[in-house]
């Protein structure tokens, strides 16, 4: 089947709004996901899948901890920021508020974060799926989620 006809399937749903980020080998880097999911209850799993072509796999290749932050409904510059921004070319964490987490791993001000150990790293395509156990969780307040419908507008700094 060719991209056209897969789009009728998935053009026009909606679904929450992720940053990644990480920190391996004194490189940092982070950018907007999309494809990020609960997969399994019990263990506690999350996946999240980053794109072969982003400067944040390549810092991720190889890091044991990635942290996942789901974006607020108030929090449109944070997308374009990772999402609109390449770390190929700019320092996004000179751009933004962040403090050190576990492993040195970039946290940014969302209402929730998930820290995690990647278990697993599974090529999906052009996007590769990183298997998460989390270490650490936090709730810091409950505004709703920044979906994928709220940011039509950021293009993405790299091509997938
Ligand atoms: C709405 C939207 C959704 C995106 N979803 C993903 C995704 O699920 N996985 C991914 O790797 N990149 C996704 N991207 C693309 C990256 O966030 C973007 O190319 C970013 O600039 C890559 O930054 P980096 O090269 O610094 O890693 C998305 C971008 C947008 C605008």
């Amino acid at each position: 089947m060719d991209t056209d006809e897969f789009d009728r399937f998935v053009a026009g749903l909606d679904y929450p709004m992720f940053v990644v980020t990480v920190a391996h080998h004194g490189e940092r880097s982070g950018c907007l996901v999309g494809f990020a999911t609960q997969s399994s209850i019990d263990p506690p799993r999350m996946l999240v899948c980053v794109s072969k072509a982003n400067h944040t796999y390549r810092v991720a290749q190889d890091a044991d901890l990635l942290a996942v932050h789901a974006l607020a409904d108030d929090q449109h510059h944070l997308a374009e920021l990772f999402g609109g921004e390449t770390d190929d070319e700019v320092d996004k964490f000179e751009q933004c508020d962040w403090a050190e987490g576990p492993g040195g791993t970039p946290l940014l001000a969302t209402p929730r974060r998930l820290v995690g150990r990647v278990l697993a790293r599974h090529d999906l395509g052009d996007h590769v799926g990183f298997l998460l156990d989390p270490v650490s969780v936090e709730r810091l307040d409950d505004r709703g989620p920044l979906t994928l419908r709220m940011v039509g507008d950021v293009d993405p700094g790299h091509p997938a």
